[in-house]
């Protein structure tokens, strides 16, 4: 096994044509429009259009990292994502034709709610770890779905964050510690007769907060550092009042008490574009890291903590440091570009969109044409999914 160090050597995001504002939702539902800006902490959403998919989404996202690295030494793609196109075909293999992947690669989804995103760094670092010539590209891609007109509907979303992992990355170097902790819990899932998710909202919440406590337990019994030493702490954020309060109880838990300016201080930077884009599943811990590192004042050689829970559940608390240099090598300028070029979407359209199912008769069917994106789900023809770029 080879010690060099391995981490986040780039990091793309990309999210939907469309947004919601929560004020619409807010006067659709009848509530304070605060309820979302305030209680949960969002003020808008990403929404799919008709021709975005998590495909269209993760191409997007990973196409600027194989213009700035090529596709040299990547031998394995692990795309996660919770709203899989297929039962069957990795969602990765349609980016081939998409943005052109190596054929010599091994090519797989992997699929744990939330989790999934991480569970494919920590796979990657193992990888690299055993050849530190290979890189590996993680993609975690997702579009939140809940029913309408219940309490998950303010907190839907989509993004897709791609992140190439290397040995001696440009970004961010992972400690070797990993604290992980799962248990089978029936918090939120999605049978797969389902296009939404089922939620039971507050035990998710609960179930979210004792989960990254045990694995912060875990975390520390494998040698990892002590809480008081990182600068900022990156969460899964399904709004971004939940890493507020996760933070909360994870000092409070360990005899710190929790005083607001401290948990803002390490936290609010990272929830900067959660607060817009909305739940990306597998992505939002990954667009968490990209708002911190877009904002904060120098990071370099400072300790970042990272939170991961994906329901039902899995969670792992890891940590990482930051490179210098690591300012050439980020995306500020087109991750705000690609939140600042969505377009509004009345509610009208929005809860169409919402409440259009997918064909099944297996005949020709055109995708309307929305997003200004650079792919987009064409067709479905045969039972197939066209792709193409615009
Ligand atoms: N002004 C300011 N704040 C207001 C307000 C107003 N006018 N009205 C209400 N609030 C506050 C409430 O006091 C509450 O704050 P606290 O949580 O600090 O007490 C907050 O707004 C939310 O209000 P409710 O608890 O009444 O909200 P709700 O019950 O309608 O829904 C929810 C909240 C349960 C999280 C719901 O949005 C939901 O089910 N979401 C989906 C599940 C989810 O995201 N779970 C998170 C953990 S699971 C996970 O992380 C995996 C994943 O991605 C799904």
């Amino acid at each position: 096994m080879s010690t060099q160090p391995v981490g986040i050597h780039d990091l793309s995001f990309a999210t939907t044509h469309y947004f919601l504002d929560h004020a619409v939702l807010a006067e659709r539902l009848g509530v304070d429009r605060d309820k979302f800006y305030l209680g949960i902490g969002q003020e808008k959403m990403s929404v799919a259009a008709a021709d975005e998919d998590i495909v269209t989404l993760a191409a997007a996202a990973a196409k600027p990292i194989l213009e700035r690295h090529g596709t040299e030494g990547i031998r394995t793609v692990l795309l996660a994502t919770e709203t899989g196109v297929d039962q069957s075909k990795a969602a990765a293999l349609y980016l081939h034709s998409l943005i052109g992947l190596p054929n010599t690669a091994r090519v797989v989804e992997l699929k744990q709610a939330c989790y999934g995103g991480t569970a494919g760094l920590a796979f990657a670092a193992g990888l690299i770890a055993r050849d530190p010539s290979e890189r590996v590209l993680v993609i975690a891609a997702d579009i939140a779905k809940y029913e309408l007109d219940t309490p998950g509907e303010p907190t839907q979303g989509a993004a897709a964050v791609a992140m190439l992992i290397s040995a001696n990355p440009a970004i961010v170097t992972l400690d070797p510690q990993q604290g992980l902790y799962s248990a089978d819990i029936m918090d939120f899932w999605r049978p797969n007769y389902r296009s939404e998710a089922i939620v039971d909202g507050k035990t998710s919440v609960n179930a979210y907060q004792k989960a990254a406590q045990e694995a912060w337990t875990d975390y520390r019994r494998r040698g990892g550092r002590e809480l008081t030493e990182f600068a900022a702490f990156c969460y899964h954020q399904p709004f971004t009042k939940m890493a507020y309060k996760a933070h909360k109880h994870l000092l409070e838990s360990q005899g710190f008490t929790a005083d607001a300016a401290d948990i803002d201080a390490a936290i609010k930077l990272t929830t900067l574009y959660n607060r817009t884009v909305g739940n990306s599943y597998t992505a939002s811990l990954y667009l968490g890291l990209a708002a911190l590192l877009d904002h904060a004042d120098d990071l370099t050689g400072k300790p970042l903590a990272f939170l991961s829970y994906g329901s039902g559940a899995v969670a792992e608390f890891f940590s990482g440091t930051v490179e210098p240099g690591y300012r050439e090598h980020i995306r500020t300028a087109a991750n705000q570009a690609a939140i600042d070029s969505r377009e509004p979407i009345d509610y009208a359209h929005y809860r169409a969109l919402h409440e259009a199912a997918s064909p099944s008769d297996g005949a020709y069917h055109a995708t309307a044409e929305e997003t200004r994106r650079p792919y987009r789900l064409a067709a479905i023809s045969g039972h197939k999914r066209i792709y193409e770029a615009r």
